[in-house]
């Protein structure tokens, strides 16, 4: 199965949707190429289209061209990974570093904020009872980050059939609040993932999957 169809290959008819889904691969390496904004404007209507829970779009996302601000958001990355690596006496923690900090090497870095779900009924029903957070969260389901999934999911869809890699990226959410801080994100947005974008420099290879049978139940 061939990995990437080269941009200037591809129809308008795009791939097929499970093909796109079979192809996907996380990308670590990017060619320094530019971006249009069309492109982006196109990937990101994508994430507009996901589910949200009560079509709530608890979405925002800044897109971050600029590399100096992208060097900034990975040292801040960097230097929190240190601070809990001398603070827990846990030395491996710096291995951690390029797993969390290569988004700034892409072209584009897309962040995505989320607003924590509004106000709802049984949420409040549960308070009055005197329910911790967590355990609303948990009898809630989280919906807020499940949509932000959603959304994230077709924005690593919607590149790849336009010939991009993506990458999802939570490691750097270890510095949401100073990133947070360095985007001016106002309260009550919060960074929950970033989203590398560019032409791959190189075509990982597929990763495993648990075998469907090991993942599936089907309760007649
Ligand atoms: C919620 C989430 C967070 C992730 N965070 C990171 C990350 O911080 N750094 C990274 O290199 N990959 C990250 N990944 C990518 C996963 O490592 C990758 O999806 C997984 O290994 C499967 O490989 P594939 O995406 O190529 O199929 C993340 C993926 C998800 C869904």
């Amino acid at each position: 199965m061939r990995l990437y169809i080269e941009h200037n290959e591809r129809n308008d008819s795009d791939m097929e949707l499970m093909q796109a889904i079979l192809e996907r691969r996380s990308v670590r390496q990017f060619l320094d190429e530019p971006i249009p904004d069309q492109d982006l404007r196109d990937i990101i209507d994508a994430a507009r289209w996901a589910p949200s829970a009560s079509n709530q779009q608890m979405w925002k996302f800044v897109i971050i061209k600029n590399k100096t601000i992208l060097a900034q958001m990975s040292q801040l990355v960097i230097d929190k990974i240190d601070k809990l690596s001398v603070e827990s006496g846990r030395a491996e923690l710096h291995g951690a570093k390029s797993y969390s900090t290569f988004f700034n090497q892409a072209p584009v870095t897309i962040s995505v904020f989320m607003k924590p779900y509004g106000k709802n009924k049984s949420e409040e029903a549960f308070r009055s009872l005197g329910y911790s957070e967590q355990e609303i969260q948990r009898l809630r389901g989280y919906v807020d980050i499940q949509s932000i999934g959603a959304a994230i999911q077709n924005i690593l869809l919607a590149a790849h059939v336009k010939g991009y890699g993506t990458c999802w990226m939570c490691a750097p959410n270890i510095a949401a609040p100073e990133i947070e801080k360095l985007l001016e994100a106002e309260e009550p947005w919060q960074l929950k993932a970033l989203i590398p974008l560019g032409r791959p420099a190189q075509i990982p290879k597929p990763t495993s999957r648990k075998a469907l049978d090991e993942i599936l139940e089907i309760i007649g």
